[in-house]
């Protein structure tokens, strides 16, 4: 059965380069036959946090964030593109991801982490490991690091270059890693209701 997996991406920037990571997953996870679709928090533009979705009352939040909800309580898995802004997170992944709470439970989420120089973002995935991780996901431990981001695909989007043929050897033992904690956590939840 084919996996259901959400891809994350939230630069806001104009000239955003990380768009082209998300899209290249999100066609690399279905080509190894699993269902993926990417949630680009600039398309579902949510407001600055003032109420989470658990904050409204059933039936009140507004259409865009319920839509959001339900998908993501439905999803077997999630992969978060994380660029690194100053050390640390993207604000509009973060402003996205803050919405929602009790919908990404109990499943697993792998990190893919970018930037314009040599060190692939990482700071910014160790940060996402930590929100995530206290978010109710299980973290994966294979890494994807894209570093040079701007180099690293040709005006088609396919990878490029040292740095876009790196990515592509990571990819699988990446997208193993997910896969495998998506088929665990969904054979325990079909055998045993998450406590809580
Ligand atoms: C506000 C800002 C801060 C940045 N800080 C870092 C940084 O700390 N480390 C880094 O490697 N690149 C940094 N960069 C460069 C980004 O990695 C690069 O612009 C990347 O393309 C940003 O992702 P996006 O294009 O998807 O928005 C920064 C870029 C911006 C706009």
């Amino acid at each position: 059965m084919a996996r259901d997996i959400l891809v994350f991406y939230g630069s806001y920037r104009r000239d955003r380069q990380g768009i082209e990571l998300a899209r290249w997953i999100v066609e690399a996870l279905q080509a190894r036959g699993d269902e993926a679709e990417l949630i680009d928090a600039k398309v579902v533009d949510l407001p600055m946090l003032d109420r989470r979705f658990s904050d409204y009352a059933a039936g009140e939040a507004p259409p865009a964030m319920t839509e959001l909800a339900e998908r993501i309580a439905a999803a077997d898995g999630f992969v978060f593109v994380t660029g690194e802004y100053n050390g640390g997170l993207q604000p509009g992944l973060k402003n996205l991801v803050d919405h929602f709470l009790a919908q990404y439970y109990w499943r697993p989420a792998a990190i893919a982490s970018y930037s314009a120089g040599p060190f692939a973002g990482i700071r910014s995935a160790t940060a996402w490991r930590t929100t995530l991780g206290a978010m109710g996901m299980v973290v994966t431990s294979t890494p994807l690091s894209l570093a040079r981001i701007g180099g690293a695909f040709d005006a088609d989007g396919r990878p490029a270059g040292e740095d876009g043929g790196r990515l592509e050897k990571a990819f699988p033992r990446f997208a193993d890693d997910l896969c495998w904690w998506i088929d665990a956590a969904r054979k325990q939840r079909e055998e045993q209701a998450p406590p809580f």
